[in-house]
This record gives structure tokens, sequence and C-alpha cells, in this order.
């Protein structure tokens, strides 16, 4: 950006749209400025499959929202998701002295240095490494050890890493779109930044992020994260269904999801009957909602059954 520390830029190319968001650094808060989205093609399960498209497809996004704006975008933090993100506990520890002594903020980072060091493939990276608790000593179950007293700290962490080549053909589409990226974020973690109170990742919960062909998943418990997750089936795949099953053109198909497609029998308020496009030259057709359900549910089955299995 034009004056580096004042603005924030955020950058997710999904496989059905790119969006780019521009916000203003206002001391401790941060502005909404501009949201600029464009659909997108290259991308697929989180991996680039058309280079070309993806950075055509920034480049739109980027247009928009420095048109709202009215500011230049010149660097960009990066969301990175996929079935290539993998997350593992990992556990790693200092030792304080001969003696106990106060515990500083530089041996926390030497802890969690020493928990994140686990042996990697060479095609992949750290993305985030996220600490669960401390050990100082026998005591456990740590949050914040800093000022605490003792000989050896432990550190219990969650290391998130993805694949090299996956991000760094997402950092080339968009340095070929003329941004550079300052970072990369675990797309599910900044949407649990944004989704989820302190109290529900105390008390545990699961939060889905359902796109276009995969499910994202992330579950807290005890206020950390302890599993992500990604399932192969996102809303394109209701949509397909309801093409082949209605026989009617994708973009039908997914107008008449989002509209009139209810995910359970149970949620349908209004039976009156849908107008729908046929293929070809035949005539437009009626349908009715429980049609639709006969449809959506068994897949929206399938995918809570898959996230099931994966928790
Ligand atoms: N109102 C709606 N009801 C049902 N599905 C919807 C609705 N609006 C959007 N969708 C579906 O959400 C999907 C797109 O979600 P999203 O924009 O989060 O995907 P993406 O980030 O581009 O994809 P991915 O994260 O898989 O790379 C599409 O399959 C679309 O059909
Ligand atoms: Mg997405």
């Amino acid at each position: 950006m034009a004056k580096k520390d004042k603005y924030l830029v955020g950058l997710d190319i999904g496989s059905t749209k790119t969006s780019i968001l521009i916000a203003e650094i206002e001391g401790e808060f941060v502005k909404f400025l501009a949201l600029g989205a464009a659909e997108s093609k290259g991308l697929r399960k989180g991996l680039i499959v058309n280079l070309d498209s993806t950075v055509s497809s920034i480049r739109r996004a980027v247009e928009e929202a420095e048109g709202v704006a009215n500011v230049p975008v010149q660097e960009a933090l990066i969301g990175v998701a996929g079935n290539h993100v993998r997350g593992v506990n990992s556990r790693g520890g200092i030792t304080l002295g001969p003696r106990p002594r106060d515990i500083e903020r530089e041996d926390v980072r030497r802890a969690v240095d020493a928990a994140r060091n686990i042996s990697l493939p060479e095609d992949r990276e750290v993305l985030h490494v996220l600490p669960h608790e401390f050990i100082v000593d026998a005591q456990d179950s740590i949050r914040d050890p800093v000022g605490m007293v003792g000989q050896r700290l432990v550190a219990n962490v969650y290391v998130v890493t993805s694949s090299i080549a996956a991000s760094q053909n997402l950092v080339t589409a968009a340095n070929k779109s003329g941004i550079l990226i300052s970072d990369t974020v675990l797309e599910p973690l900044a949407s649990a930044e944004v989704c989820l109170t302190q109290d529900e990742r105390d008390l545990g919960c699961c939060l889905l992020d359902i796109g276009g062909g995969t499910t994202e998943i992330i579950a807290y418990g005890g206020g950390v994260v302890r599993h992500i997750g990604v399932v192969p089936i996102g809303g394109d795949h209701f949509t397909n269904d309801l093409a082949v099953g209605l026989r009617t053109p994708t973009p039908e198909a997914e107008r008449i999801k989002r509209r009139h497609g209810w995910a359970a029998s149970s949620f349908i308020t209004d039976n009156g009957a849908i107008e729908i496009a046929s293929v070809g030259d035949r005539p437009p057709r009626a349908i009715f909602p429980h049609m639709l359900t006969d449809i959506i549910e068994p897949r929206a089955m399938e995918l809570l059954s898959l996230i099931r299995d994966d928790l």
C-alpha cells in the first residue's frame, strides 16, 4: 500500500471467487474500506490449476476494491487452505538454568521454537505454530508462563504445515497481478478469528467454511485449536447434483439452489411450484420444493458424515 502501515489488505483466492478486502488501521482497530470480488476458475481444492485465469481474477477483484477505497494495493496477506494443509501435535522444551528463575517472553519463544522443530518432507513448510499449553517443571495446563518461576519450560503446540509449491503458486499469482505478499494465513484460522467468541473456543466448537469445492474444518477446545481438516465436498457439488437430477443448466441449478433450496424437508414452508429452465430448446417446467430437498438432503448428510469422520 502507499503508506505501508496505514492499510491492511487481505486476499482470498477461492475456487469460485477471488476476494480482496482493504481496511485502514486506526490505532488498535481496523476500519473496513472496501471489498472487491471477481469470479475465479483457476483454483481447485486450494491448488492453482490455471495461473492466467487466477491472475486475471485477482486483477479484477483488486481494481474493484481500489476503485471504492481510492487506495492503490501494493501488498497483501494471502489466505491458504485446501487439502494440502495438515496439522500435527508437537512438543519441545528448554532448560532455564541450573536453578529455578523467572520465565521471560524470550524463553517462551525459544520453547515454542523447540516444539516447532519437527522433521518435514522437503516440499512442506510450517504455516503456523499454535501453542496449546505450557508446562513449567511439573505443572501443566499453563496458558502464559511469563513471570512464573521454574527450571524447565515445555511447550505443547499444534503445528500447521502446507505444501510449499501450493503456497508459492498463490504468491506467484499475486505477484503477477502486481501485489507483494507480506504473509500467509490459514483461512479457517482467519475465519475463526472473526466468527468465534472466546467462550465458544473455551467450551469447544467446530467452525465449517463450506466453499465451492471443499469444506474447511477447524475445531477448538479449551480455548485452542485442536484440529484442522478438509472434506472434498462444497457448494458446487450441490449445484451439480441439482443440474443432473433436474436436467437443468448449471447456472439455473445454482440460482434455484440459492433461492429455493433447503437442506432438509422439515425447513420447507412454502410448497408452491417453482419454474425451472430445461436444457436445450425444451420449455421451462414446474418443480416443487421437496424435489430440491430430495436431492440436496442426501448430499448434506454425506457432507456432515464426512465431517464427523474427520473429527
Ligand atoms: N445462498 C446460498 N445458498 C447456498 N449455497 C450458496 C449460497 N451462496 C453461495 N453458495 C455456494 O457457496 C459456494 C461458494 O462459496 P465460497 O465463495 O466461500 O467459495 P470459494 O472460497 O470460492 O471456494 P473454496 O473455498 O472451495 O476454494 C458455491 O458453491 C455457491 O453455490
Ligand atoms: Mg474459500
